[in-house]
C-alpha cells in the first residue's frame, strides 16, 4: 500500500481539518480530487480512511446481499441520543438491516405510486400559490423545500407541517438545516463535542445558536406526534413498552432521519433542475412540447409510469440528479467479513473505504462537459444510468428513492406545464453550483439563493 499512504493526509487528521474545518471550510472534497490526480485512483485521505475514485468499483463498496457493511463511527453521530439511533447513523450491519426493513415497504415503488395523488395535491397547492404570485419574486429553494417537507411530514406523521402555507415557505427550516449540517465536518474530528451539542435541550441550545434551538423544537415536535400516534393507534401487543426499537424516542430519531434526508436533497434537486431548464431555452421548449403532447388537459390525472414514459422529462430528471448533488460527500463503509481487492491493492477487512458522489458525477470521462446541463446525453446513451449514483447503491442506499423520483416527476411536469417563469437575480457560481461539501452539496455560504419571477400561466 506504499503509494496509497505516501502522502501527508495519511499521517494526520489535521490535514482534513485544514480543508474542511479551519481555516478552509467544507473544501476537502476538491483536495481529494487533487490527491487522486497526483496519486491515482486510490488514496489515504486521513490515517484511517481509504478513498477510491473509480465509478466501476462503486458497487463493490456500496453493495447489498450477503456482503456486510458497517458504518464508520468516526464520521457519524453514533453517540447522540437524537439522530444516533436512526437507521442512517446505525453502525452495525445487522441492526441497520433490521431497522431499515421496518420501513422498506412504506417506501417501495408501489407505495410511491399509491402516494402519488397526495404528492400531486401538494404540487397543485404550490402551483396555486405561485399563480397568485404572478409578477412577484419567489425564492426557489424555500418554495421547493416547503413542498418536500409537507410531502414527507404528511406521509410519516399523517399530518403535513404546513410549510406550503407559510409566508416564507420553508425558509426557517432550510436555514436551520443548512446551519445544522455544517457541524458534520467538525463532528468528524470531535464527535463527543457535537453529540453533546445535538442533545442539548432547546432552551439551552438557543443561547448557543438559534438554528440548534429550532432543530431541538422540531425534534420535540416529532416526538409529540409519535406519542400521539402511539396513544391513538397502538395496541399493547403491537407496541410492547420493553421493545426499545419501538419506544417513542427511538422512533423520533427515525422520524428526524426521514425529515432531514427527504427534504433538502429533493428540494435542492428540484431547484437546480428548474433553474437549469429556465436557463436553457432549448431544453425548456423541448420539455414543454413533450408535456403538451403527454398532458393535453392540464388537470387530467397522470400515473407515475405515464410520466416515466416521457423520454425528455426522464432525461431532465436524470441530469438534474447528476448536477444538483443532493448528497455530495464520501460515506465510508467497513467490510466486516471480507477483504476488498482493488486492482493490485488488498484492502484489509475493518478498513473504512469510500467514494465521493460529486467526483463521480463530475468526472469528465463520464460527462465530458460536467458543468453543462445536457439532458440529451441520457437519451443518446441510455447506458449512462449505470453511473448515476445520486441515491447511492446497496444496503445503505437511499430508502426514499421511489418517493423522491415521484416528487421530481410530478413537480417538474406540472410546474413546466402550468407556469411561465424567469430566473431573477441569481448568480450561478454563488447561488447554484455546489461549492461546499457538507454531506449534502451546498452553494456559496453567502448565497442569496436561486430566485425566479413568476410570469403567469402557460397559455393554451
Ligand atoms: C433527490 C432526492 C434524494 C437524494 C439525492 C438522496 C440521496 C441519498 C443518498 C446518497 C443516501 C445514502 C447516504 C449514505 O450513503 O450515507 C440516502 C440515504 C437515505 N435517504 Fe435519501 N435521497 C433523496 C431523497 C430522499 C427522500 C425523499 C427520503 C424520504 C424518506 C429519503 C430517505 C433516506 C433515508 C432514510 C436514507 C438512509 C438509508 C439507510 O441508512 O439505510 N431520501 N439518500
Amino acid at each position: 500500500m506504499t503509494e496509497v499512504t505516501d502522502n501527508l493526509a495519511a499521517l494526520t487528521f489535521w490535514y482534513e481539518f485544514y480543508y474542511d474545518v479551519y481555516p478552509n471550510q467544507f473544501q476537502y472534497l476538491w483536495k481529494i480530487k487533487q490527491l487522486h490526480e497526483q496519486y491515482g485512483p486510490i488514496v489515504c485521505i486521513n490515517p484511517i480512511h481509504i478513498h477510491i475514485h473509480d465509478p466501476d468499483y462503486f458497487e463493490t463498496i456500496y453493495t447489498s446481499g450477503t456482503h456486510k457493511r458497517n458504518r464508520c463511527s468516526w464520521c457519524m453521530h453514533e453517540g447522540a441520543s437524537s439522530f444516533g439511533s436512526g437507521m442512517l447513523e446505525t453502525m452495525d450491519h445487522d441492526l441497520h438491516k433490521m431497522r431499515r426493513s421496518a420501513g422498506t415497504s412504506y417506501f417501495s415503488k408501489r407505495s410511491a405510486q399509491e402516494l402519488a395523488p397526495s404528492v400531486v395535491g401538494k404540487v397543485f397547492k404550490l402551483l396555486d400559490r405561485l399563480k397568485n404570485d404572478t409578477g412577484k419574486i419567489v425564492n426557489l429553494n424555500d418554495a421547493m423545500a416547503a413542498l418536500t417537507m409537507d410531502v414527507i411530514s404528511g406521509y410519516c406523521f399523517g399530518e403535513a407541517m404546513g410549510y406550503l402555507e407559510n409566508p416564507e415557505y420553508a425558509k426557517e427550516w432550510l436555514d436551520m438545516l443548512h446551519g445544522g449540517i455544517q457541524i458534520r465536518p467538525i463532528g468528524r474530528q470531535f464527535p463527543w463535542l457535537i453529540n453533546t451539542l445535538l442533545d442539548l435541550p432547546p432552551w439551552i441550545a438557543v443561547y448557543l445558536s438559534p438554528a440548534a434551538a429550532i432543530m431541538g423544537e422540531l425534534h420535540l415536535g416529532i416526538l409529540r406526534r409519535i406519542e400521539k400516534i402511539r396513544d391513538e393507534e397502538a395496541s399493547p401487543d403491537k407496541l410492547k413498552a420493553t421493545d426499545h426499537e419501538k419506544k417513542p424516542h427511538r422512533l423520533m430519531t427515525e422520524g428526524q432521519t426521514f425529515v432531514a434526508a427527504g427534504t433538502e436533497t429533493t428540494a435542492r434537486t428540484l431547484s437546480v433542475t428548474t433553474y437549469s431548464l429556465l436557463k436553457s431555452m432549448d431544453g425548456r421548449e423541448k420539455l414543454k412540447e413533450e408535456l403538451w403532447k403527454g398532458l393535453p388537459e392540464r388537470t387530467l390525472p397522470v400515473s407515475l409510469p405515464q410520466w416515466e414514459a416521457l423520454l425528455y422529462l426522464s432525461a431532465v430528471i436524470n441530469e438534474g440528479l447528476r448536477v444538483a448533488h443532493g448528497v455530495s460527500s464520501r460515506q465510508p463503509l467497513i467490510t466486516t467479513h471480507e477483504e476488498l481487492q482493488y486492482e493490485q491493492w488488498t484492502i484489509p477487512r475493518g478498513t473504512p473505504v469510500m467514494e465521493s458522489l460529486y467526483l463521480i458525477h463530475m468526472d469528465p470521462d463520464i460527462s465530458p462537459e460536467p458543468f453543462a446541463f445536457r439532458p440529451e446525453c441520457w437519451i443518446e446513451n441510455p447506458k449512462l444510468t449505470k453511473y448515476l449514483f445520486a441515491f447511492s447503491r446497496g444496503s445503505r442506499g437511499c430508502l426514499g428513492m421511489n418517493l423522491a423520483i415521484s416528487e421530481l416527476y410530478v413537480a417538474m411536469a406540472y410546474l413546466f406545464r402550468t407556469l411561465e417563469m424567469e430566473i431573477y437575480n441569481t448568480v450561478e457560481a454563488r447561488d447554484v453550483l455546489t461549492t461546499n461539501d457538507c454531506f449534502v452539496g451546498m452553494k456559496d455560504l453567502k448565497s442569496d439563493d436561486m430566485k425566479v419571477k413568476v410570469l403567469g400561466e402557460v397559455k393554451g
